[in-house]
């Protein structure tokens, strides 16, 4: 049964009415990775995953929130003060916090979460929930939020409810997507265009590498500081630069012997990771798949040296894959530490390179690794009559 039609009835069991139904995706990045803290370029896309939150109100001052995939629930006051605790709940409990802080009001409801996004694959399942639990309370409430507007919550709620320093692409992509486009967007000025993706021959497949990561208490704020402190180093001889987006490699070069050679490390990743990103669109809308490929495999090079955010079984699929017919490019997609590979693929060659793939990583680390083949589809919307299966 599909998914959606299974939330409606198992949400009548529950409370006993008919909810409104909001669907948030998960996304996928073409390339720009760890670009956005440093106002930089990204290039996501929103995918056939997804979060979805069926909400209804009630008159008393509650929010009960069930959970399907965790089987739990959890009861608060949207009246009081909320304050962080642990888990999940977190998300619901930022989201309406910062809708607060924002002055508008938020009534009591019912709401029942499910999803098949799987959590901690790099595929922003947090920032989907927030997406969609934030549109569903403008829509419940009529709060009159901008997509805009929401995705900063979801952001902020990162920021001080889970102590993810991250930047904007997730929340950005998962409401602002459009069916067979990514979005080259600006993460300094906020503007941003759709680019078709409009290869017919070829699929995006994800490759889960099975190590799950959250990226609380990780090393991605570590990155966060160290981008920090090489631009403070490079701003003494140039006073206009606000973040690495400023930062030509030359500049760079001149100050390497002032910083960490880690710190020179990580800068350098981000730096030539922009310029990837302006050869990349541009490979994109030429349709030259085989340059946007070779881009791919650079970034990758790049995150797992230089940035360090990848990790053994991450390396071993996106050099795997390099290997396997009909693969144009392989990386390692997201925030890192684990999570998915994403791999452009030939259509044809889809189900020979899962096989591939799937064999060569049980015969190494004795797991079955997820193979996601994904659509780009249309970003956080409330579903009417429609039915996902
Ligand atoms: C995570 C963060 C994003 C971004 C990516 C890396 O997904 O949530 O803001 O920094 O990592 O590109």
């Amino acid at each position: 049964m599909a998914i959606v039609e299974r939330l409606r009835k198992k949400f009548r069991e529950l409370y006993g009415q008919e909810p409104i139904v909001v669907a948030a995706p998960g996304r996928v990045n073409l390339i720009g990775e760890h670009t956005d803290y440093n106002e930089g370029f990204v290039l996501p896309g929103a995918v056939d995953k997804r979060m979805y939150v069926a909400i209804a109100a009630v008159s008393e001052p509650a929010i009960t929130i069930y959970a399907n995939q965790f089987k739990e629930s959890f009861t608060f006051n949207p009246e009081e003060s909320l304050q962080p605790v642990s888990g999940w709940m977190n998300y619901l409990l930022g989201v309406t916090h910062h809708i607060k802080a924002a002055g508008k009001t938020v009534g009591g409801a019912q709401v029942l979460i499910d999803g098949d996004i799987p959590v901690g694959a790099g595929m922003s399942s947090s920032a989907a929930l927030c997406s969609a639990y934030g549109f569903a309370l403008n829509e419940l409430f009529n709060l009159g939020l901008s997509r805009m507007e929401l995705a900063f919550i979801g952001q902020k709620t990162e920021h001080t409810f889970v102590g993810v320093k991250c930047g904007i692409m997730d929340q950005f992509a998962s409401l602002h997507g459009k069916k067979g486009h990514v979005m080259k967007l600006d993460c300094r000025s906020l503007e941003y265009e759709y680019i078709p993706f409009d290869f017919p021959d070829h699929k995006i497949v994800l490759v889960n590498s099975m190590v799950t990561h959250s990226l609380a208490g990780s090393e991605y704020n570590v990155r966060r500081q160290q981008c920090e402190e090489g631009v403070s180093i490079i701003r003494k001889s140039y006073p206009a630069i606000k973040s690495l987006r400023d930062v030509k490699l030359e500049m760079l070069q001149q100050h390497q012997h002032d910083m960490s050679s880690v710190v020179f490390d990580r800068c350098w990743y981000v730096v030539t990771e922009e310029e990837r990103l302006i050869s990349g669109c541009d490979a994109l809308q030429h349709g030259d798949l085989d340059t946007f490929g070779k881009l791919m495999i650079a970034t990758h090079n790049g995150l797992s040296k230089q940035y360090a955010v990848s990790c053994t079984q991450l390396d071993f699929l996106a050099e795997r894959a390099g290997f396997i017919e009909g693969v144009v490019g392989s990386r390692m997609m997201g925030g890192g530490f684990g999570g998915c590979t994403i791999n452009i693929v030939h259509t044809e060659m889809v189900d020979s390179f899962r096989e591939k793939i799937q064999k060569s990583f049980e015969g190494l680390f004795k797991v079955t690794p997820e193979v996601y083949v994904t659509q780009i589809e249309d970003g956080t919307h409330v579903v009417n009559s429609e039915v996902f299966s």
